[in-house]
C-alpha cells in the first residue's frame, strides 16, 4: 500500500533513536513516514538527532512531539550542520555549511551518544524546550515542498535527455532508496519512493536528467524561493558558505566565507575570503 511504502519493518522495544536530516524545512518523506507507522512505543526512551544545512527551523518539532504521543520518553535531542548538496543552492553558486559538521560537532555528537545512554538507563534528563515558531516567509516556502505535492507531484515528473545520456548508471547507484531502474533501452526510470533529494540530477555527469523544479509550476517557483533564500542569507551574513559552481555533476569550489557567530544566534559578523581550494 502506498502509505505503507517506509512504514517500519519492526520496533525494537528498547530504544529508538531517530536520526534525520533536514529537506525543505521538513523531515524527508521516508522519515516522517517511518516515524508517523511506528506503533505505541509504551515509555522506552528515544532520541533525536537532526542534521541542517541551512535553516532547520522547527523541522525536529514534529518528530519530538511525534514520539512523545506514541508514548516514548525523550532522552535527548541533538542538531549539528552538515554540507548543503542541494541542487537549486549549487546552481545559484553556494554551498552552505561547507566542511561541516566540524571536528567540535562530531566530538558533541560523541558525547550526546554517551548522555542518551546514560539518560535511557535512568540518568536524569531535562527536556530541551521545542524550537520557536519560525518567521512566517519559511512557513510559506514550507507549503511549497508540502509532503502531497513531494509525493505526487515532484517526485514524480524526472526526465532524462536520451540524447546526452550514456547509460552509464551512476544515478541508479547513487539513489539513496534504489527509486531508480534501468528501461529496457538502459536509460533510468523512476519508481514511487522518490525523496526529492535530486542527487540523481545533481550527479550526472553528463545533465542529462531534469526534474519539476526545472519546468513546471510550483517547482519553478520553489526555485525562485531557493534563489529568494539565498540572496537574502548571503546579505544578512549569518550563515556560512564557500561559493561554488556545479557543473557536469561536479561541485568545484572558489572561495570562502567564514561568519564569526553563532548560526543560530544571528550575531556580530566578520568577513574572510579565501581562495580556491
Ligand atoms: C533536497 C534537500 C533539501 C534540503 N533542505 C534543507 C532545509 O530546508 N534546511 C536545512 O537546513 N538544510 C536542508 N538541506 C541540507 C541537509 O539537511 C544537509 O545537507 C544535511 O547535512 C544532509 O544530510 P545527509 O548528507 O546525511 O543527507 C537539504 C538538503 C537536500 C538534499
Ligand atoms: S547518471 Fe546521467 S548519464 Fe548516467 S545513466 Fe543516469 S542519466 Fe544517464
Ligand atoms: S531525487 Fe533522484 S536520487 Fe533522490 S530519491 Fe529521488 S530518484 Fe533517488
Amino acid at each position: 500500500m502506498e502509505s505503507e511504502k517506509w512504514a517500519p519493518a519492526r520496533c525494537s522495544r528498547l530504544s529508538v533513536g531517530i536520526g534525520s536530516p533536514v529537506y525543505y524545512f521538513h523531515l524527508p518523506l521516508n522519515v516522517s513516514h517511518y516515524v508517523q507507522y511506528l506503533p505505541d512505543l509504551g515509555r522506552i526512551p528515544a532520541f533525536v538527532f537532526i542534521v541542517h544545512g541551512s535553516l532547520r527551523i522547527d523541522t525536529a518539532n514534529w518528530l519530538r512531539q511525534t514520539l512523545e504521543r506514541k508514548g516514548a520518553r525523550e532522552v535527548g535531542y541533538f542538531h549539528c550542520r552538515g554540507e548543503a548538496h542541494v541542487l537549486p543552492l549549487l546552481r545559484e553558486g553556494y554551498l552552505f555549511s561547507p566542511d561541516r559538521p566540524s571536528e567540535r560537532e562530531l566530538f558533541e555528537a560523541k558525547n550526546f551518544g554517551a548522555a542518551v545512554a546514560a539518560r535511557a538507563a535512568g540518568a536524569p534528563y531535562v527536556r530541551p524546550p521545542l524550537e520557536p515558531k519560525p518567521p512566517l516567509i519559511y512557513r510559506l516556502e514550507r507549503l511549497l515542498a508540502r509532503r502531497w505535492l513531494m509525493e505526487h507531484f515532484y517526485s514524480r515528473l524526472f526526465r532524462v535527455d536520451s540524447s546526452k545520456c550514456t547509460a552509464c548508471g551512476l544515478c541508479m547507484e547513487i539513489c539513496p532508496t534504489g527509486n531508480i531502474t534501468r528501461d529496457p533501452r538502459g536509460f533510468p526510470q523512476w519508481d514511487r519512493r522518490c525523496l526529492v533529494c535530486l542527487s540523481c540530477e545533481m550527479k550526472c555527469p553528463e545533465a542529462a536528467i531534469t526534474s519539476a523544479l526545472d519546468r513546471f509550476f510550483p517547482g519553478a517557483l520553489l526555485r525562485l524561493v531557493f534563489r529568494y533564500d539565498v540572496r537574502r542569507w548571503v546579505r544578512e551574513g549569518k550563515l556560512k558558505y564557500t561559493r561554488v559552481i556545479h557543473r557536469r555533476g561536479a561541485i568545484s569550489r572558489l572561495a570562502t566565507k567564514h561568519v564569526n557567530r553563532s548560526e543560530d544566534g544571528f550575531r556580530g559578523i566578520s568577513r574572510q575570503h579565501s581562495e580556491a581550494i
